[in-house]
């Protein structure tokens, strides 16, 4: 007999994609998600990483296949659901997760990285959920987006004006999105993180600069990519059945303000 938490978030026949598995919070995603129950599509655009994090899946005794996916390439998207449909079947969980994060102050931002950034960090959001959702509703199951937008979507640092601009994006494209497509089935929502340590911002962390902005943080430190496990697996899961347009901040109170 499980207990209500064990059948609340239990994910077993889901299918779920989790676009950016190739490292950091995607990877960790990918195989909680794998972990409990759900058959796991990993995308990205290096396969070999993918391989090695599908190897760990299935030794684990969990089910995931990988897929070469470039977020910013409408026809990869594409290619990705097709090949997840044939190999496990309608996609119901996706988990929009890919980005980056180039760091330019904006006197001297390029128009290059402004638009690699919205492109990665929002066009794509935008395609793969629309993607996603036309899919979902095509196989009439109930089907959750989650899309990771940042602390940085709701305020602004110094030299990630772009970032902080497409994680923005992210957030009224999350409420959007779940306003319309809350009648067929399809709930919409972001997490929103403050800094957890990833590849991302490895270098910034290991220099003085860094030490100085974890003082800042309530909390006096930084997150890990294992602190969104709880939220990944209740808004994938039928738990957050009556959620819908909620962007969850996970920040160490970083978000608070001044103390
Ligand atoms: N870590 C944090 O503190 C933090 C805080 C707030 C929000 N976030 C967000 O969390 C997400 C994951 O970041 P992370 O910290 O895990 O960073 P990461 O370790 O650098 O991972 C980024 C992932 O995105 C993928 N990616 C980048 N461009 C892509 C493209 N064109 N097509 C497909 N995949 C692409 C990378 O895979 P390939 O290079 O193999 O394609 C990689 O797997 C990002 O959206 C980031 O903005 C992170």
């Amino acid at each position: 007999m499980p207990s209500p938490a064990e059948d609340l978030f239990d994910l077993g026949g889901a299918v779920a994609l989790v676009t950016g598995a190739s490292s950091g919070l995607g990877w960790r995603f990918a195989e909680v998600l794998a972990a409990q129950g759900a058959r796991v599509v990993a995308g990205a655009r290096r396969l070999d990483k993918l391989h090695d994090l599908v190897a760990a899946i299935r030794t684990g005794g969990g089910s995931a296949h990988a897929v070469r996916l470039d977020v910013t390439d409408r026809a990869s998207i594409t290619a990705a659901f097709d090949e997840a449909e044939a190999v496990f079947g309608p996609v119901g969980i996706l988990v929009n997760n890919a980005g980056i994060a180039p760091q330019e102050r904006v006197l001297e931002q390029s128009a290059e990285t402004w638009r690699r950034v919205m492109e990665t960090n929002l066009d794509a959001v935008w395609f793969c959920a629309q993607e996603g959702a036309r899919r979902m509703v095509a196989a009439d199951i109930e089907g959750s987006i989650i899309n990771i937008s940042s602390l940085l979507g709701l305020g602004v640092s110094r030299s990630l004006s772009a970032y902080a601009v497409a994680k923005a994006g992210v957030v009224q494209l999350t409420r959007a999105m779940a306003l319309e497509l809350a009648a067929r089935g399809v709930r919409v929502n972001a997490i929103a993180p403050g800094y957890l340590l990833t590849d991302i911002n490895r270098g910034y962390f290991e220099s003085a600069a860094g030490a100085r902005m974890i003082e800042k943080i309530p909390m006096k430190c930084i997150g890990a990519p294992a602190d969104l496990d709880g939220t990944l697996l209740l808004l994938a899961s039928r738990a957050a059945r009556f959620m819908t347009g909620s962007v969850i901040v996970i920040d160490g109170g970083q978000g608070l303000g001044v103390d």
